[in-house]
């Protein structure tokens, strides 16, 4: 079988840390063609440590002179739609970095694109791949939990502002709920077979980002920090199901962090961080726990799912209409925390 020639745009910490190294683990399928970075320092670190045979400054300058077959989008969110819509003209299959874009408009070009190229499009929605999601979701497929009607989903962080782009609003589009509040509102989603969402209201506050630590020096850029620093909201969607989330960067709370999603069905609820499934048993509560689910490395897992669907083997767990419904609340979330009203969708 001849390789797949891989792109890649934005070559920073997440094209490191879970897309190059893992495609360099099936150097037998994949070749490292070209990179795209507006970093000029990135991209000769790049060339030099990964062998790239191309690199570009400017990725539509990749898509026009190269010819690729898959391409990961690893750029801030700011560039996840024009840069996939670019890829997908130029016939490549899109793994492109969550959150899926900006906007739930671009979400919505980025799946025209894919159906018009009728190249693969999905996104970095790694939890799914990994063990105990996978286990529960298969859990809920076989009725453990009934209806699911309820649900929570917690992305929280006491003292974790990321540097970089991450405190960025014009590059980020937001702060925790869309950087990882929108990890876990996947994972909620996907577990309840992404019912329809119908009403949307969320609160979002900047209290604690923009101010410095009182006596010793502050790791983030408080004095640019343009995005939440914790967001809360509430979702009804219209099979009558109800979902809370909460996500922050930095708040007040007595655990280092905490993220996980719980739901409530007719039979059973779970809660994804425990990998724990709870009922009543004649009037009895039980807890199934299953403790040695395996749990490879998501992003390897998800990229190895990549290649083999590229290469025309399987599909992709998050599709693009997926991607769509969880951009439209995210950003109903946001225009409901400006405008104090409850947003229908
Ligand atoms: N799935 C996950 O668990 C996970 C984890 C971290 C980050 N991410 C996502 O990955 C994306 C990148 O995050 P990161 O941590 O790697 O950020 P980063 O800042 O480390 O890297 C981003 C890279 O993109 C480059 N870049 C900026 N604009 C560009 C453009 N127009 N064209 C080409 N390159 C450009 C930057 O120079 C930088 O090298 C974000 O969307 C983030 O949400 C996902």
């Amino acid at each position: 079988m001849t390789k797949l020639r891989i792109g890649i745009v934005g070559g920073g910490g997440i094209a490191q840390a879970a897309h190059i190294n893992n495609y360099k683990k099936h150097v037998d399928r994949v070749e490292l063609v070209a990179i795209a970075d507006v970093n000029e320092t990135t991209l000769r670190r790049n060339v030099e440590a990964h062998g790239f045979a191309h690199s570009f400054s400017d990725y539509r300058e990749m898509f026009e002179k190269v010819e690729l077959d898959a391409v990961s989008i690893c750029t801030p969110n700011k560039f996840h739609a024009p840069a996939t819509i670019a890829a997908l003209r130029a016939g490549c299959h899109v793994l492109c970095e969550k959150p899926p874009a900006m906007t739930a408009a671009e979400a919505i070009q980025m799946e025209a694109a894919a159906t018009e190229s009728g190249k693969i499009l999905t996104y970095g929605f790694c939890n799914r791949y990994r063990g105990r999601a996978l286990y529960l979701k298969r859990a809920i497929e076989a009725g453990e939990l009934g209806h699911i009607y309820a649900g929570r989903v917690a992305a929280m962080r006491r003292n974790g502002i990321p540097g970089g782009v991450f405190v960025n609003k014009e590059l980020q589009g937001g702060g925790p709920l869309i950087d990882i509040g929108v990890h876990m509102l996947d994972l909620a989603l996907w577990f309840m077979d992404f019912p329809k969402p119908v009403q949307v209201m969320g609160s979002a506050y900047r209290e604690l980002g923009t101010k410095p630590y009182d006596t010793v020096p502050t790791p983030w850029d408080y004095v640019n920090y343009t995005v939440e620093d914790l967001a809360m909201g509430m979702i009804r969607f219209d099979n009558g199901a109800t979902l809370l989330l909460e996500t922050s960067f930095i708040v007040h709370m007595p655990e280092g962090s905490n993220s996980t999603v719980r739901l409530h069905g007719t039979k059973g609820g779970l809660d994804y961080k425990s990998a724990g499934i709870h009922k009543l048993s004649q009037g009895i509560p039980v807890d199934i726990v299953a403790p040695k689910i395996p749990d490879p490395d998501m992003h390897q897992v998800q990229l190895e799912a990549f290649i083999a669907a590229a290469e025309g083997n399987g599909t992709m767990l998050s599709t693009p209409r997926e991607g769509v419904v969880v951009q439209q609340i995210i950003e109903a979330l946001y225009r409901s925390a400006e405008t104090g009203e409850a947003v229908n969708l």
